[in-house]
């Protein structure tokens, strides 16, 4: 957990009663130094990692790759880490009973998907832009467009859950998830970058976003 993430952060209002009250309880010594996948050893299918093609046509919106690695606190690469994303659709829909948000659905869009890290710690996925939606948190609430991440590295002090924003976004300001992380340097570290290396041409834009588990790596978040 990094200590410039506010945990109860009164602007995000579920963080109130989401917050831990106690202390922190430390994990046992044998959780640290667990070796090996926590998650199971199922394959995955390599068709997991893309988003536009889990149905008969292609989801609308931008398409765009979202590719990086993973890396341990002191920069080596974590190969066989699951990466889970889950997004809302270019509209800013999720696929979700309890989104209300009057945008489309679209029929060709579920919005998650998941890979492993290969031996480099890399990882890609295929996507779309997913849009910006309104919440309920106060008045005018809008989050930013945001991919969610979770991960599992080698060891339980490897596990992250985060969201991974889009360089330049306007909502950045008013979004008190984004500022519950208080470190300017350690929001940078939630925001991708536009990668022009990683642009296929006449096919997508690539974004990449690097992730360190452990240390003082990508800001840990409480999931929504
Ligand atoms: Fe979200």
């Amino acid at each position: 957990m990094n200590d410039d993430v506010q945990l109860d952060y009164p602007d995000y209002r579920s963080t109130r009663l989401r917050a831990p009250k106690r202390p922190l309880v430390t994990l046992p010594e044998e959780l640290h130094t667990l070796d090996g996948p926590v998650f199971g050893d199922d394959d995955i299918a390599e068709l997991e990692a893309d988003l536009t093609r889990q149905h008969d046509g292609e989801p609308l919106g931008e398409r765009i790759t979202v590719s990086g690695r993973v890396l341990d606190a002191q920069g080596r690469p974590i190969s066989g880490a699951l990466v889970e994303v889950w997004q809302a659709n270019a509209a800013g829909r999720y696929r979700h009973d309890v989104d209300r948000h009057p945008a489309p659905l679209d029929p060709n869009f579920s919005g998650a998907g998941r890979c492993l890290t290969d031996d480099e710690g890399r990882y890609r996925f295929v996507t779309v832009k997913p849009g910006a939606y309104p919440w309920r948190n106060h008045d005018n609430a809008w989050r930013p467009a945001h991919i969610h991440f979770s991960l599992f590295g080698r060891l339980f002090t490897q596990r992250l859950v985060t969201q991974m924003y889009f360089p330049g976004d306007p909502l950045f300001e008013f979004d008190p998830i984004f500022n519950s992380v208080r470190d300017e340097r350690a929001r940078q570290r939630m925001v991708s970058e536009f990668d022009w290396e990683a642009t296929t041409p006449e096919w997508a834009l690539g974004y990449r976003f690097d992730i360190v588990l452990g240390g003082n790596g990508t800001p840990f978040e409480e999931e929504r």
